[in-house]
């Protein structure tokens, strides 16, 4: 709450109310980034004017009743965080699509469109729902849901009590010769806590690792680049970090592997189709941090 009283403008008031809610089992940088981007979408949302900013955070019984109205909800305990604001609201037509990726209203080079994609994803990883109330004119709500850990989901294995998502900052390295690909993952992989170091040319990319290759904790590599493949370069990191794992992206069906194809390259873990959506993209990250030996 500090650090966002120095990021929002005077004119923008703050208030929460924090009660004390059962923990959850979340990433606290993850979080970090949702209450990061709903607030800044407020403060833009009130730019220029007076209005009110409120972060709650409380819990939620959830019912039958409103498990009918947002698919992501199973009815237990929820830990609720919420971010009100008394901005320019959302016009129906819009609410639809707020979560879409690259969708914006804000002016070309002010957004991206990724914040609330961003949001998302985080919240789907953690099994938790996101509910949007606005208004036009008067303001607009989003309350994120965390499935609560109490004695009785624990005792009930759900999958509420699946381990979290991994702790952050870990190191990523992106190739891939498409730009515009690189600029979105990038985007998504650092607003999600990642760090990310990029490349268009596999060779530099190389190069790079090669300057340190213990800092690195997981590769996304495109397959077919000019210069050298992603299998040729999934086999030269494996000459310098055999533990390292490698995601491939193939932009063509054609381009799926055998299992024996794959079993010459034991570094890659996983295989994927183009293109991908923010959500599979951060589910695969953290897999694949979190399970770095798991099966491709
Ligand atoms: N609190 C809010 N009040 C009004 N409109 C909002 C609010 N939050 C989001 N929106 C609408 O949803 C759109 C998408 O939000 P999102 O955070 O995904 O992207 P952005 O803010 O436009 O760009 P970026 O977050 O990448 O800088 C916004 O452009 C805006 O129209
Ligand atoms: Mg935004």
């Amino acid at each position: 709450m500090i650090l966002l009283r120095f990021v929002l403008p005077s004119t923008i008031q703050m208030s929460h109310k924090i009660n004390r809610p059962h923990p959850v089992l979340a990433d606290p940088t993850q979080i970090h980034q949702v209450l990061m981007n709903l607030c800044i979408n407020a403060q833009h949302a009130m730019e220029g004017r007076q209005g009110l900013l409120e972060v709650g955070l409380d819990e939620l019984l959830v019912d039958e009743a409103l498990c009918g109205q947002n698919a992501d909800l199973r009815p237990g305990l929820y830990v609720r965080l919420s971010v009100r604001d008394t901005g320019c609201g959302i016009p129906p037509e819009n609410l639809q699509r707020i979560f879409e990726p690259f969708f914006t209203t804000k002016e070309v080079g002010q957004g991206t469109g990724l914040g609330l994609a961003v949001v998302h994803g985080i919240v789907r990883n953690h099994n938790g729902a996101i509910l949007v109330q606005s208004q036009p004119g008067q303001g607009t709500e989003f309350q994120i849901l965390f499935p609560a850990q109490t004695e009785a989901s624990n005792e009930k294995h759900q999958p509420t009590s699946q381990p979290p998502p991994p702790a952050n900052a870990e190191h990523i390295l992106i190739v891939d010769d498409e730009q515009p690909i690189i600029h979105i993952l990038k985007k998504l992989l650092i607003r999600t806590g990642y760090r990310v170091t990029a490349h268009t040319d596999p060779c530099a990319a190389l190069e790079d690792f090669r300057a340190h290759p213990a800092d690195f904790h997981l590769i996304l590599t495109d397959l077919t680049m000019p210069g050298m493949n992603g299998l040729e370069f999934a086999d030269k990191i494996r000459e310098i970090r055999p533990d390292l794992r490698i995601i491939v992206a193939t932009g063509f069906r054609g381009d799926l592997f055998t299992e024996t194809q794959l079993a010459e390259h034991p570094n890659i873990c996983k295989v994927v189709e183009k293109p991908l959506t923010p959500e599979s993209i951060l589910r695969l990250v953290s897999e694949h941090l979190l399970h770095p030996r798991g099966p491709a």
